[in-house]
């Protein structure tokens, strides 16, 4: 990490000198918590077809026709978002944000972890697995991500067979109509959320984090872009080529999980 002495001072520097700091998060973000990325080699795209898989019919049909196809990794996913933690990296940021640094955290991750880190600034444009919403009346509640990944995980273990029939006799019924509910996640085709405040955010802060994203998923994607229209500092951190190359001021071949820590040590020290 010594080689990039210099960039994370410079990051630093660029934290420090502002209260308006805001962070656009991707999924290399909790890689360190265990959660695969979705195009890195062995990502969540390599076991789940996201053309056949990507949108709600196509796991609807992918469930009538073969569910024995994907109970493997259905049980390994919820395996993975049973164990995991957030990381240093997701504490970093939840510390930049009570220095009142950072004003706004832009995630495209479902996985909540950020939230269990202690940021409350969290602007979800991909939404939250562990936020259920009905598919009739609209209510949404919030679940305990633990517990409710283990529960699941009994009752699946409990059915004879993992059929679509029988899933959907566990699934989740709404409190106030009795419809079934379903993760609040945004999926291929579906109306990203809170996009307005994402891009009001970006356009109005004076230095973003961009961490763990590859930028190829539009219109989530076009956040930094905003942000280089008002001349903002842009500081990458993602251990490989990604899309922000031409706008970035900053960048730090690392994993979030060290540099944004380090960062954090590096102003510290500046005081
Ligand atoms: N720290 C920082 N960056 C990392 C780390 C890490 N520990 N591990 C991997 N990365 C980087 C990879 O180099 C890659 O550039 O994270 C990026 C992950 O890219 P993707 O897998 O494309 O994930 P993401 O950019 O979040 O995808 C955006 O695509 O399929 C949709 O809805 C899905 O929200 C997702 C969106
Ligand atoms: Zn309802």
């Amino acid at each position: 990490m010594d080689q990039y002495r210099n960039e994370i001072s410079r990051a630093a520097e660029l934290l420090m000198r502002t209260r308006n700091a805001v962070a656009f998060c991707g999924s290399g973000v909790s890689e360190e918590s265990g959660i695969a990325t979705f195009r890195d080699p062995g990502g969540i795209w390599d076991r789940i077809n996201p053309m056949e898989m990507g949108t709600p019919e196509g796991i609807l049909s992918v469930l009538y026709k073969n569910p024995g196809r994907v109970f493997p990794v259905f049980m390994e996913l919820l395996d993975v978002f049973e164990q995991a933690d957030f990381n240093p990296g997701h504490h970093a940021l939840a510390e930049f944000e009570n220095r009142g640094i950072l004003r706004k955290i832009i995630t495209q991750n479902i996985d909540n972890l950020q939230q269990e880190a202690g940021s409350t600034a969290v602007i979800e444009v991909h939404g939250n697995l562990f936020r259920l919403v009905c598919t009739s009346c609209g209510k949404k509640i919030k679940v305990d991500r633990k517990p409710f990944v283990s529960s699941l995980k009994a009752k699946l273990a409990a059915i004879r067979e993992f059929t679509l029939p029988a899933l959907l006799e566990l699934a989740p019924r709404c409190g106030s109509c009795g419809s079934l509910m379903r993760p609040d996640v945004v999926m291929f085709g579906e109306a990203v959320q809170e996009l307005p405040h994402a891009f009001s955010a970006a356009r109005g802060c004076e230095v973003l984090l961009v961490l763990g994203t590859s930028g190829v998923v539009y219109p989530a994607a076009e956040i930094p872009f905003e942000t280089k229209k008002r001349f903002s500092d842009i500081i990458v951190i993602n251990p490989n080529e990604n899309a922000f190359s031409d706008i970035t001021d900053v960048y730090i071949p690392l994993k979030t999980g060290l540099a944004l820590p380090a960062i954090l040590d590096a102003m510290k020290k500046l005081k």
